[in-house]
This record gives C-alpha cells, sequence and structure tokens, in this order.
C-alpha cells in the first residue's frame, strides 16, 4: 500500500491556486488550443514541476524528436536531460502516422509505465482520437484507458488537443466529458499585441469564480500568469511594519510609511528637472535608510538613469565621494525599464509581477504610471482601473510597500490614484506662488501644504548622513 499519495501540481502559479485540489489525488487534464498557443509548453511545464518534485513523467510525443524537444525546453530554463539522469523523467517518441492497430500495442506498452510514471502527457491526443474516430470499440478503450488511470491508478494524465485556428469548439466527444479539468488557450490581437489566456472551460469539484487566467511566455522563464486575488480574502496593510522617512518633517506629517501600503506622486509636466526628481529620490533614501531591497520600474528612462540621478546629486551635495552611498544603491536598488506600449495590458501586469517575484522588493518605485495610464487606461479605463487595483492588492498580500509617480494629467486621473492609495503627495505651482508647493495627505493625519525645499532638505539630510558615516 502506498502510504502518501502523490501530490500532483500544474507547475503555474495561478493554476495551482484554483486547480490545486482538483488534480492533488490524480485527474485527468486536457488542455486544448489553437496552434501556437502554449500547449506543449504548458504540459511540459506540468510534467517537469512533478519530475521535480521527485514524481515521474512520462511525455508522450507525437510531434518532435526528443533533441528537439530538450532544447526546445532549456529555452525556458527546464532541464529535462537532468531529470531524465536521475530516472525522473521519460520521453516517449510516437510516429505522426500511426496504424489503428497500434493503439492496443501503444496501450499495453503505457501500462507497464504506469506503476512508475505518476504523471503521463501525450502530446497530443488529437492524431489518436483521430485514428479511431471511425472505430468506437478501439476509442472506447483508449478513453477508458486514460480515465482509469486517472481514477483508479490515482495518475496525473495530461492530454493535449489541437484546434484548428479560427475554432473554438473541442468536439473531442467523450473526452471531454470523462475530463476532471478542459484548460482551452487561447490568443487575442490587440493593437497589434498578443495577449494570452488560459480559460478555464471545467473543472470538477472545485468552486471556479475565476474562468480567465492571462499568462505570457517568458524567455528563459516559460509560462507565467496573473491573478487577482479573489475578494474574500482582501489583504491589509501591514501596520506593525512601518518606514520612517530620513528627515523629521516629513515624518511628522506623514507619519511612518506602513508596509504594504501605497503612495501616489503627483507632479505638474512643466516641472523642472530637479522637481521632477526629487519626490522619487526621497522614496529612495526612506528605502536606503532601512535597508529595504528596492525595484524601480522605470516607464520612460532607460535603467540607471533613476539611480545616477541619485548619485549625480549626492555628488553635488557631498564634497568628497560618497563610496558609501554607492555600495548602498548598489546591494540595494535594481532598476528595470518597461515600455507599456509594446505589451497588451494583462502581458504588461504580468511582467511587472514577474519582475517583482525576481526582485523580491520591500519597496517598489514605479515612475511615470501616467504612461501606462494613457496607453492602456484610455480606451478601456474600467478594464485598466482593475488590473492596477488588483496589482496594487497582489502587492499589498507580499508586503511590498508601493510608490507610483507620475506627471499631473488631470483632475480625474489625480483623483482617482489617489483614491487608492494611502499617501498623497502632490507638486504644484500657481500664478500667485510660482514656488514650487506640496500638498501632502496621508491617512488619519491632516493634510498639510508645505515648500518644496522642506522635500529637497530631506534629501540633503539623507545624503549628508550616509556621506559622512565612517566606513
Ligand atoms: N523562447 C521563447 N520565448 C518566448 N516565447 C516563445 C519562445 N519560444 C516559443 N515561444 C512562443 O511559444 C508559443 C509556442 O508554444 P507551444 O509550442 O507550447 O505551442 P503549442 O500550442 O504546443 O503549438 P502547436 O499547436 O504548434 O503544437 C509560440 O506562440 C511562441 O511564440
Ligand atoms: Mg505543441
Amino acid at each position: 500500500m502506498i502510504s502518501q499519495s502523490p501530490r500532483f501540481v500544474l507547475g503555474v502559479e495561478s493554476l495551482d491556486d484554483i486547480l490545486g485540489k482538483v488534480v492533488d489525488f490524480g485527474a485527468l487534464v486536457l488542455i486544448a488550443g489553437n496552434p501556437g498557443a502554449g500547449k506543449t509548453l504548458l504540459a511540459s511545464t506540468i510534467c517537469y514541476a512533478n519530475a521535480s518534485r521527485g514524481i515521474p513523467c512520462l511525455y508522450v510525443s507525437l510531434q518532435e524528436t526528443k533533441e528537439v524537444f530538450f532544447r526546445h525546453m532549456r529555452d525556458f530554463n527546464m532541464d529535462f536531460g537532468e531529470l531524465e539522469s536521475r530516472d525522473l523523467f521519460k520521453y516517449y517518441g510516437l510516429p505522426i502516422i500511426m496504424d489503428p492497430e497500434l493503439i492496443n500495442t501503444l496501450i499495453n506498452e503505457l501500462s507497464t509505465y504506469s506503476s512508475k510514471y505518476k504523471v503521463l502527457v501525450v502530446d497530443s491526443f488529437t492524431p489518436l482520437s483521430r485514428l479511431i474516430e471511425k472505430n468506437s470499440e478501439i476509442r472506447a478503450i483508449l478513453q477508458n484507458f486514460f480515465y482509469n488511470l486517472a481514477k483508479i491508478e490515482k495518475s496525473l494524465v495530461v492530454l493535449v488537443a489541437e484546434i484548428p485556428m479560427g475554432k473554438e469548439a473541442l468536439n473531442l466527444g467523450d473526452i471531454e466529458f470523462v475530463s476532471d479539468v478542459v484548460l482551452f488557450l487561447r490568443q487575442c490581437m490587440e493593437r497589434g499585441l498578443v495577449t494570452r489566456f488560459i480559460e478555464i472551460r471545467k473543472a470538477r469539484e472545485a468552486p471556479v469564480s475565476i474562468g480567465e487566467v492571462p499568462f505570457k511566455i517568458i524567455d528563459k522563464v516559460g509560462i507565467r500568469s496573473f491573478l487577482p486575488p479573489q475578494l474574500e480574502e482582501l489583504p491589509s496593510i501591514i501596520r506593525g511594519v512601518s518606514y520612517e522617512y530620513p528627515c523629521k518633517e516629513l515624518n511628522e506629517v506623514l507619519g511612518p510609511i506602513s508596509a504594504g501600503s501605497s503612495m501616489f506622486v503627483a507632479i505638474p509636466a512643466d516641472a523642472r528637472s530637479t522637481e521632477n526628481y526629487v519626490p522619487g529620490l526621497v522614496s529612495l533614501s526612506l528605502a536606503l535608510k532601512h535597508k529595504l531591497k528596492t525595484l524601480v520600474i522605470d516607464y520612460v528612462r532607460p535603467p540607471h538613469t533613476f539611480i545616477d540621478s541619485l548619485l549625480e546629486y549626492a555628488a553635488k551635495k557631498s564634497p568628497r565621494s560618497c563610496d558609501t552611498l554607492k555600495k548602498l544603491v548598489n546591494e540595494l536598488v535594481s532598476v528595470e525599464y518597461v515600455n507599456p506600449a509594446t505589451m497588451s495590458l494583462e502581458e504588461l501586469y504580468t511582467h511587472e509581477i514577474e519582475l517583482v517575484r525576481q526582485h523580491q522588493p520591500k519597496l517598489l518605485i514605479l515612475n511615470r504610471v501616467d504612461i501606462p495610464s494613457r496607453i492602456h487606461g484610455i480606451e478601456k479605463p474600467e478594464k485598466y482601473f482593475t488590473y492596477l487595483w488588483n496589482e496594487l492588492l497582489w502587492f499589498r498580500k507580499r508586503g511590498v510597500t508601493v510608490v507610483r509617480i507620475s506627471t499631473y494629467v488631470n483632475r480625474e486621473s489625480y483623483l482617482q490614484n489617489s483614491s487608492i492609495s494611502e499617501t498623497v503627495v502632490r507638486l504644484f505651482k500657481t500664478l500667485r506662488e510660482p514656488n514650487l508647493k506640496i500638498y501632502l495627505w496621508s491617512e488619519r493625519k491632516t493634510p498639510k501644504i508645505i515648500d518644496f525645499q522642506v522635500l529637497s532638505k530631506c534629501l540633503d539630510e539623507f545624503v549628508y548622513g550616509v556621506c559622512s558615516e565612517k566606513k
């Protein structure tokens, strides 16, 4: 008797969140989709994820040679050769043109493997099902075989099905009905940009409220999905953990910033360069003061411009070269340049979430959020807002504090962004008062207007402090 049933995974975080319970002790999973939708990659991801956890996987392919498969999967950081050498993976190639008579031989052969390989992938099932279209007896045998493997042998069986371009219906007959999970991979084209979705068409015994998971295929990484947190698990801000600004004045007005909260900074479009970057640098100095790992996602400037502006600022303020600051920045800060015009909205969020997963920052600074908002938000403002809100919740759930810096576009956009932020910093000028002022608002505090100089003094204080430290 097996003391502990193998617990299967799908290897894609969002899918495991939704379908983990369904596939836990074995299931029949059908992956369908149009050509190039990512079926092989998803099936291999499932195989790889389980084999890496010690559950051997058998991959039956009617598509490509083992060498091509291994090479292709290395592009996604999956080393099947290594798993094969540890006896956790077996590639079983079948000729594309098969004789219906061979089905019985195939079933017999697969049965001999079934006690060892608890995960079986057939990529793809379509040629087999076409082969037996007219032979209902063999069809029943084949379908029963996969069904029993999942149910009686408690294996995870993954069947890939090819759906011709332009068609959405599966028409795979009984296999759709006996499957526990049916995933349909879909590609959409919006403004010339591809967006991929995994549509959960069927999930037996799972309360699925999300029917569509956007995903992205990333070179060297593989499949990454972005699943918004479900409403019943709305995360709260971590009040016990908070960070103080590097100067007294800001702390008095804004109070320390709580982990997982979000700040919105609006800067007038005609601000001068110092005025533009000082608010971001003050946030950065807050992170450096607390030794927080920081990720800057910049939508307009190439990487390192952000860091360079801090080092240049410090060089102007501090007579000696400040190696302590350089060291701190090198250790703690990463910058990524993201061009939102090259991605669909779904891809953009999946990409950003992936960057946060990779860098694991405690503070995330997003510079010039007005750019993605104008590119993606004008045509479909509700969709854009939903994604933004879900992304902020995702960050909050992980305790990532977010600073979103924007050019002031219009009052509506300012109010919308402020409404989802715990702290608001707005730089402004009036005709009567041409010197830059800052309106500061923080939850549970009285709003206040201060001079811009207070902000730059705050940065100076930090720079002096760090640069005069003894090494
Ligand atoms: N290195 C890579 N980086 C990013 N995307 C890639 C890379 N290699 C392939 N892709 C994308 O992956 C997709 C192909 O995935 P996959 O082979 O899993 O699809 P499929 O549904 O199995 O296709 P088919 O119907 O031809 O079997 C293609 O759309 C391709 O654009
Ligand atoms: Mg394929």
